[in-house]
């Protein structure tokens, strides 16, 4: 179930999609950026970024799971890579949350096997504590705590990635 109130409101997560698209595009000016979004949780921030940033963006996904129900299984499996050519691209990978940081550690040297330009990794939450591995994160917009969040794209058992805010979600005991 969803405790208490919202961890980060609608209107909090607007602000602050907006200030990362902001600190994006005084790295980016007068560059093409490969946004590449992972799949699921990504689909709805990645979906208000790319539309705050004032850019030329072309688009791709990575599809990858390491969940099951609220536990990783600290292995990455990857279902769908970008079709667009990466080598010489600037790529920026695009994810909901950073947490043992396995899953975007795996994605990020995928795409660096494949020789791009240059790679940054967006994140719009950060879970410090689970870190297992240290993968270099170029934009974070909120820490959280080490609990378990759903909404706005993050997921328990694949619902309620349509809440429009951020929660805590407990099981029910
Ligand atoms: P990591 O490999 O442990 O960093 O896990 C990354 C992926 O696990 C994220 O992209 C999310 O899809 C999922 N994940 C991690 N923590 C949460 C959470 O609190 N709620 C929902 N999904 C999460
Ligand atoms: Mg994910």
């Amino acid at each position: 179930m969803i405790t208490g109130r919202p961890l980060f409101t609608t209107e909090q997560i607007h602000e602050k999609v907006v200030e990362l698209a902001g600190a994006i595009y005084r790295d980016y000016e007068g560059k093409e950026v490969l946004a590449v979004g992972i799949l699921k949780g990504a689909f709805v921030f990645f979906a208000d970024i790319i539309r705050a940033l004032k850019l030329p963006v072309t688009i791709d996904f990575i599809v990858a799971s390491s969940y099951f129900k609220t536990v990783s299984k600290g292995e990455t499996t990857i279902y769908y890579e970008p079709r667009e050519p990466v080598r010489g691209r600037n790529v920026l990978l695009i994810d909901d949350i950073i947490d043992t940081g396995i899953s975007l550690n795996k994605i990020r040297a995928k795409i660096l096997s494949q020789v791009p330009a240059s790679l940054k990794i967006c994140v719009l939450l950060n879970k410090k504590e689970r870190r297992v591995i240290d993968v270099p994160v170029d934009y974070v917009g909120f820490d959280v705590p080490n609990q378990f969040v759903v909404g706005y794209g993050l997921d328990y058992e694949n619902k309620y990635r349509n809440l429009p805010y951020i929660a805590v979600f407990k099981k029910e005991t």
